[in-house]
């Protein structure tokens, strides 16, 4: 089984792997970053974003191999308990998740959506949210919470 060498928020991380084992799976179960989720095996969900060399990618479509000497961010370092990052605050206030199980996925999207295009309107998030899904149906305010998070994001900056 090769190595492949990935810094994963920050912290570089070394792991012997097979071949065919997916971003996602190396993150979870090697890694044991479980925030990042499996929400269907046809790669329409979403749920698996994570950020790879800063763009929003779905982690079950790359192998780990691939993302050998890369840059990996993932739900877990963005933010803490006690100082969330501005999109996962804006979340939280717009009621943002249900369920929460689709929230990692559109938060690293949002953030990466953002940081693209910061001023991104409405209609503008809606298109850029296509490739992820709510299975609780939450949109009117997932997507109030991002264009409050993009203000948020502004004003950091
Ligand atoms: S788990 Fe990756 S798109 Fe669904
Ligand atoms: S909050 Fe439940 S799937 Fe989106």
């Amino acid at each position: 089984m090769p190595d492949v060498t990935i810094t994963v928020n920050g912290q570089r991380e070394t792991r012997a792997v097979e071949t065919r084992t997916l971003l996602v799976h190396f993150l979870r179960e090697q890694l044991r970053l479980t925030g990042t989720h499996v929400g269907c095996d046809t790669s329409q969900c979403g749920a698996c974003v994570v950020h790879l060399d800063g763009r929003s990618v779905k982690s079950c479509t790359i192998l780990a191999v691939q993302a050998d000497g890369a840059e990996v961010t993932t739900i877990e370092g963005i933010g803490t308990e006690e100082k969330l990052h501005p999109m996962q605050e804006a979340f939280r206030q717009h009621h943002g998740l249900q369920c929460g199980f689709c929230t990692p996925g559109m938060i690293m999207r949002a953030i990466d959506l953002v940081d693209r295009d910061p001023d991104a309107d409405e209609k503008t998030v809606r298109h850029q949210l296509e490739g992820n899904f709510c299975r609780c149906t939450g949109y009117q305010n997932i997507v109030a919470a991002i264009l409050a998070g993009a203000i948020a994001m502004r004003n950091q900056t």
